[in-house]
């Protein structure tokens, strides 16, 4: 493979150099961001690096600043490092053939299909929602959007009609790019005729640009629904190889993605162009220790945050070998995540502790025949890591040569937060250790003062950021006031994660998880009020409540207790139809693992559900339950305990 002169001068090389470039940062924030947004490319330079409060909050970077985001993954690339490979992309299907897409290759179909968007009536600042499978194309719409200001808002192929129809809404999306399909392991997802069920009712859609995949049969709706192909080919004939890309403002916004929160319908996280081009790969070259011509593989969807960030706009910015898969660890055996390590000589490995935890139960003979020698980095990202998942993660798959970062940061951050930059400063097993370059956690308690006394050498608090970054989210879209009070308002001049950490006397932060009521299952976030708002839609459930309990390999599971009108009988069909309702509101993902048919619920006399208790039963812990004398009806506790599963 070509090499190349792309290098990357805010690379940080040792721990001492760490500890220096992390001082300057907090001291000196604006003139350290500057400092890094010197390495890109600005059509015009900004006024001034951040103007910021948390109390609107506000909180904006680069202001006056004139980019694209698509000039600095693609343009800049081109003249030295046009034929190296910026994607190459992994079939489900082991036997299918691989593509490769080089910088030059990339550049001229993002341009293409650009123009297939203006086309159709696609501009600046429209939002375009992309439901796609793991392929290259599915890179190609968003850079395309990005290429032309248009707003992309991805949606994870697993979730349903529903899920969809209130994220359009929510958005006022009039454009969408979607497949006839998606593969994933052994299933066809039909994601096409997903999407038309979302549209039924639906007035403003204009445009489904449909690419296919599966050659699953589709309807294609006359005026609506135009091909891909045939949209390329036009413009292809147009002689069209190239086009500017549009001069956004720094601040002017580059994605939604939804995400769940505890409470209500997921909110649409706002990312600015500037921003979080900068902190993306300010961290991807950081924390991986990227070299240049290093493969790096992300195993995320491109559906979360983990995809935008650390498959797309972080790799592609910093002119890096991306691989794409489009399938899953196990399919056609549990051997394919190694089978492709050695296929492509793979160097950076980043996945979750799901799939580590999944594969774990399949023993060492997938291993068998794989050399693996090529690897460099691991890394975790989604959920804590347990310590077994990580000694075997090291052992097997690192060969205990491999340093492994454990990265904690959520879609509303952008990028990594807290995490060891890979061979650079020291890890510890379980702990994401040391906040990035500009990041100032603190850990509060419940009334947001700052914890200062530690319990055995260890603080113990809720985690907090007290100074922005520039991919900090900027608003939720369409409601800035929810902004504002999911994040802004539980602690006055703090950013709330939502997530308990623990400190040692190092400064490492190990993250536990969550303190609200969000459920990360599978590395995926779930709210517990979505669920019971699904479960909830069945036409026999009087009352739900949802909590999380812990599963050995997704991390947590969800138990529903549900009380139901005993008229329609049998439990096991009931059982099955609620599964049913749960994943046509939101998807299979936030299907419960267990649900308890209850006669009523612990509450308070002031009618709160005692979330508390439920989460005890749910864990088992049956006989330490605490104070349950503010119950309104403390029998109920007894009756929960003798049905628990
Ligand atoms: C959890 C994913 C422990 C955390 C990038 C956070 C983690 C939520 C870690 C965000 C980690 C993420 N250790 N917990 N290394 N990484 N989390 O928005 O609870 O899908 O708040 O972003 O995942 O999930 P999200």
């Amino acid at each position: 493979m070509k090499n190349c002169a792309m290098s990357y001068p805010y690379q940080i090389n040792s721990f001492e150099e760490y500890q220096k470039v992390y001082k300057e940062s907090v001291e000196n924030p604006e003139a350290f961001w500057a400092s890094v947004a010197e390495h890109f490319v600005w059509k015009k330079k900004w006024d001034k690096v951040l103007d910021w409060n948390f109390t609107e909050p506000k909180n904006e970077w680069y202001k006056g600043g004139k980019l694209n985001i698509t000039e600095n993954c693609l343009d800049r690339h081109l003249a030295e490092r046009g034929n190296v490979p910026a994607i190459i992309w992994e079939s489900n299907d082991p036997n299918e053939k691989q593509r490769i897409l080089t910088y030059s290759m990339l550049h001229k179909r993002v341009c293409q299909f650009a123009q297939v968007l203006i086309n159709n009536g696609v501009q600046k600042g429209d939002r375009v929602c992309v439901y796609m499978g793991m392929i290259p194309e599915l890179a190609i719409a968003i850079l395309a959007c990005a290429r032309i200001g248009a707003i992309h808002s991805v949606i994870f192929g697993g979730f349903s009609a529903q899920s969809i129809a209130d994220r359009l809404y929510d958005a006022q999306s009039e454009f969408i790019i979607t497949c006839d399909g998606a593969f994933r392991g052994g299933k066809d997802i039909p994601l096409k005729s997903v999407i038309d069920d979302a549209l039924i009712g639906n007035r403003t859609v204009k445009k489904v640009i449909v690419y296919t995949r599966t050659r699953t049969p589709i309807s294609m709706i006359k005026g609506r629904d135009v091909w891909w192909e045939d949209e390329m080919r036009h413009v292809e004939e147009m002689g069209i190889k190239e086009m500017d890309a549009v001069e956004m403002d720094a601040e002017d916004p580059l994605f939604i993605l939804y995400t769940s929160g505890s409470t209500g319908k997921p909110k649409g996280v706002v990312h600015a162009c500037a921003g979080y081009m900068v902190y993306t790969n300010y961290t991807f070259v950081n924390i991986f220790n990227y070299q240049p011509g290093q493969i790096h593989f992300c195993t995320a969807d491109i559906g979360w945050i983990t995809g935008h960030s650390y498959i797309v706009y972080g790799p592609l910015s910093a002119g890096a070998t991306s691989l794409m898969f489009e399938g899953v660890p196990t399919w056609p055996d549990a051997g394919r995540f190694w089978e492709i390590v050695d296929k492509y000589k793979v160097n950076i490995l980043y996945t979750a502790p799901t799939a580590i935890r999944s594969l774990m139960s399949y023993g060492l003979g997938p291993f068998q025949g794989k050399d693996l020698s090529s690897l460099k980095v691991l890394g975790t990202v989604g959920e804590p890591i347990n310590e077994e998942a990580w000694h075997w993660y090291n052992e097997n798959v690192g060969k205990k040569k491999c340093p492994i970062i454990d990265t904690w940061w959520q879609t509303e951050t952008g990028g990594c937060l807290i995490t060891n930059l890979a061979g650079i400063t020291p890890s510890k097993p379980g702990w994401a250790t040391l906040p990035m370059p500009g990041i100032q956690p603190i850990l509060v308690d419940e009334k947001g003062v700052e914890i200062t006394e530690a319990e055995d050498g260890v603080f113990k608090g809720n985690l907090c950021i007290k100074f922005p970054w520039p991919s900090l989210l900027r608003t939720t879209y369409g409601d800035h006031e929810r902004c504002r009070t999911n994040y802004f308002a539980t602690y006055e001049n703090l950013y709330f994660t939502g997530d308990g950490a623990l400190k040692d006397e190092n400064g490492f932060y190990r993250i536990t998880g969550r303190v609200d009521d969000v459920l990360n299952v599978s590395g995926h976030r779930i709210g517990t009020a979505e669920v019971e708002n699904a479960i909830n839609m069945h036409a026999g459930v009087i009352e739900s409540a949802v909590v999380g309990y812990p599963h050995d390999v997704k991390g947590q599971g969800i138990y529903a207790y549900v009380i139901y009108s005993n008229t329609h009988g049998d439990e096991e069909l009931t059982r099955k139809d609620i599964l049913q309702t749960v994943t046509r509101m939101i998807g299979p993902i936030a299907k419960p693992d267990k649900i308890q048919f209850v006669n009523g619920l612990p509450k308070t006399r002031s009618g709160k559900i005692m979330r508390r208790i439920l989460r005890k039963i749910a864990e088992g812990e049956i006989e330490n339950l605490g104070d349950t004398s503010t119950l309104l009806d403390p029998g109920v506790v007894e009756e929960i305990k003798n049905g628990h599963i």
